[in-house]
């Protein structure tokens, strides 16, 4: 199938080609065009960022989106995901977005469709997008990732982002920590405290802890979380020099990271949704020219 499922199968070279073409089109520097193409995005778990960022993408290459509304759909009267899909490419549609809270729902749909299929997030398996945008924004920060010390905290059990995050991140040659209470960590990556992360690392990645996923599984309340796990006031005046902080959001203020951390000088928040923007451009482009 054509399109970006995960990054499990692309090399790092063709990684940093994304990461090179995404700042390209930032820079200005290039300009890509696919006017009568209309691509939509279909979203069966709610979504701001990646799905506008992918309709903004679209439209700085030309290409119409068009937004699935899952409730107001023939979902609701059963239809399957693979007939979904396959009514939008017999309606003449040239590619999707899927997000879908199914782990790995993408293989039932294997050799179903000609037209790309572009993942943007299953379940607690990847989201490859954004994995891209936050290491264009890494690359942008330091111009390289090798010898990068990154720690991701928070959610990581649940987490689609720190999964696919972690997997790359190794290949590259960055140093992975995670971080958590007992109950959010997994093997992922070596674990480590807050304090020592907040002392050692460049990197410093929030996560969202994911309410809707596991109800009251936290046995705490969000103070003590913030507390104990958190990137508080106090922490983040402690940030190793030239560190920075990064969460894909939503975030949650006063839970995983207190609302200074979010408007520090070191946060790279606002760039991150902003090269979403960019790295979704490079990954529609590469895969019409056939180089994804
Ligand atoms: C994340 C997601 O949905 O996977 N958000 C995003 O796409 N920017 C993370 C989250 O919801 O916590």
């Amino acid at each position: 199938m054509k399109g970006l499922l995960t990054l499990e199968n692309i090399g790092v070279n063709k990684v940093q080609e994304i990461i090179d073409l995404a700042l390209e089109f930032k820079k200005g520097k290039k300009s890509v065009r696919y006017p009568n193409l209309k691509m939509a995005t279909l979203f069966f778990e709610d979504s701001t960022r990646t799905n506008y960022s992918f309709q903004s993408a679209m439209l700085n290459l030309g290409i119409t989106p068009i937004s699935f509304n899952a409730k107001m759909s023939s979902v609701n009267k059963g239809e399957s995901l693979y007939d979904t899909v396959k009514t939008f490419e017999n309606i003449g549609f040239d590619g999707v977005v899927i997000r879908h809270p199914q782990n790995r729902y993408f293989d039932e749909l294997t050799g179903i469709t000609k037209m790309p299929v572009f993942n943007g997030g299953d379940g607690s398996g990847s989201h490859p997008t954004q994995t891209l945008l936050d290491l264009v924004t890494i690359y942008e920060e330091f111009g390289r990732f090798k010898g990068l010390k990154i720690c991701i905290i928070g959610d990581i059990a649940h987490s689609r982002v720190a999964h696919g995050n972690a997997e790359i991140m190794k290949r590259l040659g960055m140093e992975v920590f995670i971080s958590g209470p007992d109950f959010f960590v997994d093997d992922t990556a070596e674990v480590i405290s807050i304090d020592r992360a907040v002392a050692e690392m460049d990197i410093i990645m929030l996560l969202r802890v994911q309410f809707e996923r596991h109800k009251d599984a936290m046995g705490m309340n969000t103070n003590e979380y913030h507390q104990r796990y958190g990137l508080t006031k106090f922490r983040v005046e402690r940030l190793k020099e030239n560190a920075i902080i990064m969460h894909p959001a939503p975030f949650n203020r006063g839970v995983e990271i207190s609302s200074d951390a979010v408007e520090h000088k070191r946060s790279r928040i606002n760039e991150q949704m902003t090269n979403g923007v960019y790295a979704r451009m490079a990954v529609i482009s590469m895969t019409l020219e056939g180089k994804l």
